[in-house]
């Protein structure tokens, strides 16, 4: 059953709504430094009422955008968060087109349909150059057993499966600090792809 995102911010039905970013991107954000001030362009997609957006583009001299699908989401983050570099855009991430030498990952690739998931990577290789990167922090045990996602659960080797080939693996690390209700082992995990270039793709 697919959802109707507006439907669920317009009733307050948002149970990841927080009201601030993910507890662990200040950490990230600081371990990786020199990939923050290098970025020119950054895009957090899914990025609802743009927390985790505010704050990178506190970091970062690159430009950022947050982009959703609902447009109640972008009208709160928009009367939220406003400053220089930093913009606000609905529209449907498959359809997205741009360059951005860096992604941020945070509760999207859970939300979107798990037949989807091969087109989540595919537009992920479009939007990012060779040498890009995609740093996200990837929900794998949303642990709501006999319910239906989303969020939808992965495995650790089924993302490797996914992005295996078009991105490589940098970097993986389960999140020192989180959100309350997402604590346990093995519930979300840090990770930092880099897009390879095209002609070392393996398929
Ligand atoms: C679970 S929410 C997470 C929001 C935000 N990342 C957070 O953690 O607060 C998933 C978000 O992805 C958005 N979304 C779902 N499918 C999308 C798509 N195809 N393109 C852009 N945004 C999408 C939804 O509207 C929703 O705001």
């Amino acid at each position: 059953m697919s959802v109707d995102w507006s439907e669920r911010y317009r009733t307050g039905e948002t149970p990841w709504e927080k009201g601030e970013p993910h507890p662990e991107l200040s950490f990230l954000l600081s371990g990786h430094r020199g990939l923050m001030t290098e970025a020119r362009s950054v895009l957090v997609p899914g990025c609802g009422f743009g927390h985790d957006a505010h704050l990178i583009s506190s970091v970062t001299r690159g430009e950022v955008l947050g982009l959703d699908l609902a447009e109640e989401a972008i009208d709160e983050a928009g009367s939220r968060y406003s400053g220089e570099g930093l913009a606000w855009t609905t529209g449907d991430l498959f359809q997205w087109e741009g360059t951005y030498d860096l992604v941020f990952e945070h509760t999207c690739f859970c939300a979107i349909p798990v037949a989807r998931r091969p087109d989540y990577v595919s537009t992920m290789a479009r939007l990012i150059p060779a040498g890009g990167h995609l740093l996200g922090i990837f929900f794998l045990n949303p642990d709501h057993e006999g319910e239906e996602g989303p969020p939808f659960g992965v495995t650790l080797d089924e993302l490797k499966g996914f992005f295996g080939g078009t991105f490589e693996m940098i970097w993986s690390q389960p999140p020192s600090k989180t959100f309350e209700g997402r604590k346990g082992d093995g519930r979300e995990l840090s990770i930092l792809w880099r897009r390879v270039p095209e002609r070392m793709e393996k398929r």
